[in-house]
Order: structure tokens, then sequence, then C-alpha cells
């Protein structure tokens, strides 16, 4: 969360600083500013508001060129949204802009205080300049350095220096920067998705490393002054992958993705359209030699494809599997040693309790093995093993292909291993993986419903409750629906194990409430249309989700969709995109910002 992005090289930065902030703006939309050099001056235009206000402030306020500057888009921590929170930040001859949090900014604003320094803004970032500021005596790599030894927390900064037209220099430790070099210039960013546009090589800037940025070339350093050679990744998506491609809202558009995104995902992993194979990725096979338990730990999205893995991991390969809050995980003394494999999930290969428990696992010699969408992430680094979902770019802050992505590597994990520890045989795991890759064409299918949903999602625009019931697998993705309407329609919502309603729950279901009863597991199915009719005969408003066409009692629902008929197992594949399309519609017809819902980010760096 919190977009930045730093140029310096031959087009004009203003521009370049302001369509880097509105690729980067799903981290962060609060404010947004720039400060750029201007005969050697320093020019700052900040702003409460998306960066579309920003756009209209620059082009009234700013008619100066410029070819360095550093722009950001801000997503609160300390301090209310207000024009003088926004970053920049100036102190002395310092001006930056900060992705993370200063945890000792309380205490370094006293020490500041006492020598009569005093901020402007409630920000923890504008310590950082004040402190960074106190410590310049004409070179800025010595001053950064004695701020790095003074600042805890986590962050990434884009530094000015009044004395240093043309120069960024930037700093990280934990929140992200990646760079890259091209004709145009040097670019550093949180994300590449502001710098596509310049060049699909870029490199991540190392924790605790220094980046100078001219318009000829960057030097990274370490703190001891050691010049650094970064390695240089590749990215296999273009500038057009990030953008809306004739979708009115990215969340529409990554949802009709979703059948690409699981081919790329799933087909590269299959041998002879077989079994599974991890060999490109390095997973060996003896990874599971000597565990004894496997600990999912993910937040939000990322976290409920862990529920619906885990469900598959367990029943397929006979070890004990839990699912954890990754925020809530390291703080309750969890059983981690060697014999444990913990998975961590993440699109952004970012999220900073994720990374956290990762890092505890790795303390406690834990194997780790990630699923992570962004190449070169902070966890991906971190972790033993990798297993990258091919997604691309998401950019609504609701995810939704990488969901289905991480479940189809959940998937995968399952039956690779399950056949390599013997609890299923090759002959079921041909059965399985040709399941798997019959989800790419279901899902396409089930994208033909799109047209229905949104009618159906009239019905719910005006509810403020919703509940989901379901069991099993179905359960497991309730979650998952849940939170997606909840994230993009504002409409209260809860997912429920539907045999749990009536311990307490069902008090809740009234005339009219909506009820999405997913029914599509054929074990719990006749338990299932009973829970319905608990909350049909209360007069809920019934959206029943069934796998293939089932005959269903027209007494029980008000809208009975059908998916694509699969295995059961697979549901989850095909329900999980009538869920996200339910949630974009609702968004929709509620009049919301689909892509930007209030109060949310994308990449959340911060614990
Ligand atoms: C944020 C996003 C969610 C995402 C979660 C975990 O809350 O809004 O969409 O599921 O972070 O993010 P990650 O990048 O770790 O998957």
């Amino acid at each position: 969360m919190c977009g930045i992005i730093g140029f310096t090289g031959y087009l004009e930065t203003k521009n370049v600083l302001l369509e880097g902030l509105a690729a980067l703006e799903y981290r962060g939309y609060d404010s947004a500013g720039i400060a750029f050099f201007h005969n050697d001056t320093i020019n700052t235009i900040k702003t409460t508001g998306k960066v579309s206000s920003l756009i209209d402030k620059v082009a009234i306020s700013a008619d100066v060129s410029s070819t360095c500057g550093i722009g950001h888009t801000r997503w609160a921590t300390h301090g209310g949204v207000s024009d003088t929170n926004s970053h920049p930040h100036t102190f002395g001859k310092v001006t930056l802009i900060h992705n993370g949090i200063i945890e000792n900014y309380h205490e370094l604003e006293m020490e500041m205080a006492a020598l009569g320094k005093f901020p402007v803004s409630q920000t923890d970032t504008e310590i950082a300049a004040t402190l960074i500021d106190s410590y310049y005596e004409g070179d800025a790599i010595t001053a950064i350095k004695k701020a790095v030894v003074r600042l805890e927390g986590a962050y990434a900064f884009c530094i000015l220096f009044a004395d240093e037209p043309e120069v960024i220099y930037c700093l990280r430790n934990g929140s992200p920067l990646v760079a890259c070099h091209a004709k145009e210039g040097s670019v550093i960013a949180s994300d590449m998705v502001a710098l596509i546009k310049y060049s699909r090589e870029y490199f991540v800037l190392p924790e605790l490393h220094i980046a100078r940025l001219t318009k000829e070339n960057i030097t990274v350093t370490d703190l001891n002054d050691n010049v650094f050679t970064p390695k240089m990744l590749y990215v296999n998506w273009d500038v057009t992958a990030a953008q809306k491609g004739g979708y009115p809202h990215y969340m529409l558009k990554e949802i009709h993705e979703q059948p690409e995104s699981l081919r790329s995902t799933i087909m590269p992993r299959v041998k002879n359209k077989q079994l599974p194979d991890f060999t490109a990725d390095g997973i060996p096979d003896r990874i599971f030699d000597g565990i004894n338990r496997i600990i999912i730990a993910a937040c939000g999205t990322a976290m409920h494809a862990g529920l619906v893995g885990r469900v598959m991991m367990e029943k397929l390969l006979r070890i004990p599997v839990t699912v954890e809050i990754a925020s809530e995980f390291r703080y309750q003394d969890p059983i981690i040693d060697k014999n444990t494999l913990l998975i961590t999930i993440s699109q952004s290969g970012e999220t900073a309790d994720t990374l956290a428990a990762l890092r505890l696992a790795n303390e406690h010699q834990a194997t780790t093995l990630s699923i992570v969408n962004v190449k070169g992430s902070s966890i991906a680094r971190e972790s033993d093993y990798v297993l990258y979902t091919h997604a691309g770019p998401e950019i609504a802050v609701a995810s939704t292909k990488a969901y289905t992505a991480q479940l189809s590597c959940l998937y995968l994990i399952a039956y690779h291993f399950a056949l390599i520890r013997g609890t299923i045989t090759e002959a079921q795991c041909i059965t399985y993986t040709k399941q798997l890759q019959s989800v790419i064409p279901a899902v396409e299918k089930t994208l033909n419903l799109a047209e229905d949903i949104n009618k159906i999602c009239i019905n719910l625009a005006d509810k403020e409750d919703l509940f989901f019931i379901g069991r099993g697998l179905d359960y497991a993705l309730s979650c998952e629906g849940s939170i997606k309407l909840k994230e993009v329609s504002y409409i209260h919502s809860e997912a429920y194990a539907a045999g749990e309603l009536k311990h307490g729950t069902l008090s809740l279901v009234t005339e009219g409430i909506p009820v999405i009863a997913l029914a599509t597991q054929t074990k719990v199915y006749n338990k299932m249309i009973s829970n319905i009719r608990e909350v049909r005969a209360r007069n809920a408003f019934v959206i029943l989700i069934t796998n293939g066409d089932c005959k269903v009692d027209a007494s029980i629902f008000d809208y009975h969709i059908t998916l694509p008929e699969l295995a059961d197992n697979m549901a989850p594949f095909t329900a999980a995109v009538v869920l996200q399309l339910l949630a974009y519609y609702t968004s929709v017809h509620r009049g919301l910002n689909v892509d930007q819902p209030r109060n949310l980010a994308k990449s959340v760096t911060v614990e």
C-alpha cells in the first residue's frame, strides 16, 4: 500500500510521475503528490483525493518543465487524510516519499523537537525527512546511513536532496521497490506496473541497500558502501496487460482473464497432459520427506484459497493441515519445527503479515513453500521454494484471478505429492489432473452467465445484510464469496457453514434477507437442501448455486444458477467465478467504485 515512483531522465517528469501514479493507484488512493526539480529548485504539489485530482492541480499550478522527480499515492496510516499529511514531505534540504510505517516516530519526534525541529504534519513520514536532514552535511548517502540506524519499522523511501538536482536516492527496508534503467532514463517504483512502459527488465532493490538514480545509470550500494550488482528479472507480460483493455473496470477484466490465467498456471506444470510436474519450478519430490504437519498462512483472499486447499490437501496427502490468518499466527507462539511445511500464499508477495509468518517459519527451520504471483517479491525470495501463479498483473483491489490461480497451484501440489507419498495411485492422479484441466473450459463457459448474474444482482443492490452458506468445499468458498461482496459492495455479509446456522445465525434470517446457497457437493447435497429449506421457511431470498443441472424443488429458491457440470472437487473454480460476478455487479448497481473500494488497498505492506 502507498504507491511510490521516482524518475530521472529525458522525459517530462510530471507526465512520467502522474502516469506512474495512476498505474499504482490501487495501492492507496486517499491523496497524492509529486515533487520535482525545476531550475534547481524543488517544487511540490499535493492534494487529497485521487490521482485525477492531482492531475487537475498540476495542470493548473505547474506549467514548468522538469526531468527529475518523485510521486506518491497514499493510504493513510498515521495522520488523517489532508493536503498537509499527503506526501512528499520536505524538511530542510530533504524531500521524500514513503511507503511503510516508522514505528518509533514518536520517540524521534521528541528528539527532533528538543533540537528545535518541528514537523508540520501528523505523519510518521515527515519525521524521517527531519531525521535525514538533521544528519545531512552535504553527503546524502552518509545522512541516509545515519538515519537507517535510528529508524524502526518498514519503509521504502525515494528522496530528493535540494543540493543534488537530477538525482534520486532510494532506500528500502521491508516495503518493496523495483527499478529499471531504460533509454528514457532511470525509474523506480513500488511495483512493476509503473515501470513496464519503459522496460520489461528490472531489478528488486535489496533490503537495506541504497539506490542512487541518475539519468545515465543506477548504482546500488549496501550500508558499508560496497557496490552491489543487482540480478535482473524479466516480466512476461506487457503494458497492455496492466490496462483495462475495453472493460469498464479492472475487476471485470480480471474475472474474464481467468481461463487464461488458469491455463498459464496449470498447463506448464502438467507433464504429457497427464501428471503434475514441478521440475521447472525447482521443487524437489523430497520436499514432503519427514513432514508431519502443513501450515498454510496468508491474508484475505489468499487465506481463503488456503481454506479450499486445506480440504484437498488433507484429503489426499493424509497430513494434518491448518490454515492460519497470518496476522494472528506469529503472536500465538505457534508450534513450528523442521518437520513443518509452511505454505504461504500471496498475490503481491509483499503482504507484511504473510512475510512475517514466513520469516518466523524460516527461523524455526521449517520447510517453506510459497505460492506467489509477483516475481522476485519478498515472499518469493525468502521462501525455500516458490510456485508462481501466472495470473499476470492484478490491479483491482478485490482479488479474483489470483484466487483461482492459487487454488490451481494448491490442487497441483496435493495431487503431485499425494502420488509421491503413495496416498493416491498414478491412475487416480491422472484422473484428478485431467479434471483440473477441464476447469479451464468450464470457467470459460461460466463467464457466459455474466449477464444473468447481472440481472440477479439488481435484487441485491438495496440490501444491507446477506449470508453465504455451504458445506465442505462450498463453505470454504463461501468465505471468499462473502469477503468479495463486502469489499466491493459494502453490504454486510457473513459466510456460514450451513449446518451451523441453526446454532445462532438463523435468528438473523428474516423475510427478504438474501442467502446465497452453494450446493455443489454431492456428499452433502441433501443436507444442504435441508438447510436451504430452513432459511426458506423464514422467507429468505435464496440464490441457489449447483454443479450441473440438479433437479431442485423450485419452491426453495428465487434464482438458480447452474454451473457447467464438473467433478465435485472442481466446483470451487466455477462457483468462485459466479461469486465474483455477484460481487462485481452488485457493486456496479450500487454505483460504487468497484476497483478502488473505500478504505482498502492492495499489497498491504503494513502489519
Ligand atoms: C489485501 C487485498 C486482498 C488480498 C490481501 C492479501 O487485503 O485487498 O485482495 O487478498 O491483501 O494480499 P496478497 O497480496 O498477500 O495476496
